[in-house]
């Protein structure tokens, strides 16, 4: 006999939008002179992933961060235009398809960064050095290769760090953008 698919949990989310905006456009207020990336990552953690992106985008954001490529494909196919970043590592192998979606790639292995390094120099897309600060959940790209990069690729350099919590109480963390998950959901 066929196995039936029965939703035995159901779970309805409403979600007020002006009340998100608000949230975003509180960040935006507090975080004038710093670029806003919008953390979209997991289908906005079931919020709408392309409803909350588009928010986020004419509410000032400039750059979305998503966890991974098939994420960042389905923005690129809703139409969003701004730079996405994919924050979590790729493989080499996986350069030609964020080249053809323009997905920017985090390097956060000390492995690959050569070989991905080679990779950019005939592509357009940006690359995001990721560097252990004390969390320890990625490998430690080595300050030897930090330099290396800035030597052979000359493109402007920006810094990010900073979360949504820290967004609110370390002005110190801000650097050159931010990049705001939870904050914008209300958390
Ligand atoms: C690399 C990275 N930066 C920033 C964020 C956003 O963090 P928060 O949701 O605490 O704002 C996340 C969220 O998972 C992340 O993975």
């Amino acid at each position: 006999m066929a196995e039936e698919k029965v939703a035995i949990r159901l779970t309805v989310l409403e979600i007020d939008l002006k009340k998100i905006e608000q949230n975003i456009v509180q960040y935006k207020k507090k975080l004038k002179n710093v670029s806003f990336m919008a953390v979209v990552k997991a289908n906005t953690y079931g919020h709408g992933v392309i409803e909350i992106s588009k928010l986020a985008i004419i509410n000032g954001a400039q750059y979305l961060g998503v966890a991974t490529i098939e994420e960042g494909i389905q923005i690129r196919k809703s139409g969003i235009d701004i730079p996405i970043l994919i924050l979590s590592a790729i493989l080499p192998e996986q350069f030609q398809i964020c080249s053809q979606y323009v997905l920017n790639i985090t390097i956060s292995s000390n492995q690959f960064f050569k070989k991905l390094c080679e990779l950019l120099d005939e592509n357009v897309l940006d690359i995001h050095v990721n560097i252990d600060t004390g969390m320890h959940t990625l490998e430690l790209i080595q300050m030897k290769f930090i330099h290396l990069l800035k030597d052979s690729i000359h493109k402007k350099v920006i810094i990010h760090c900073a979360n949504s919590a820290a967004s609110i109480n370390l002005p110190e963390s801000y650097f050159d953008m931010v990049r705001i998950g939870l904050g914008i959901y209300g958390y």
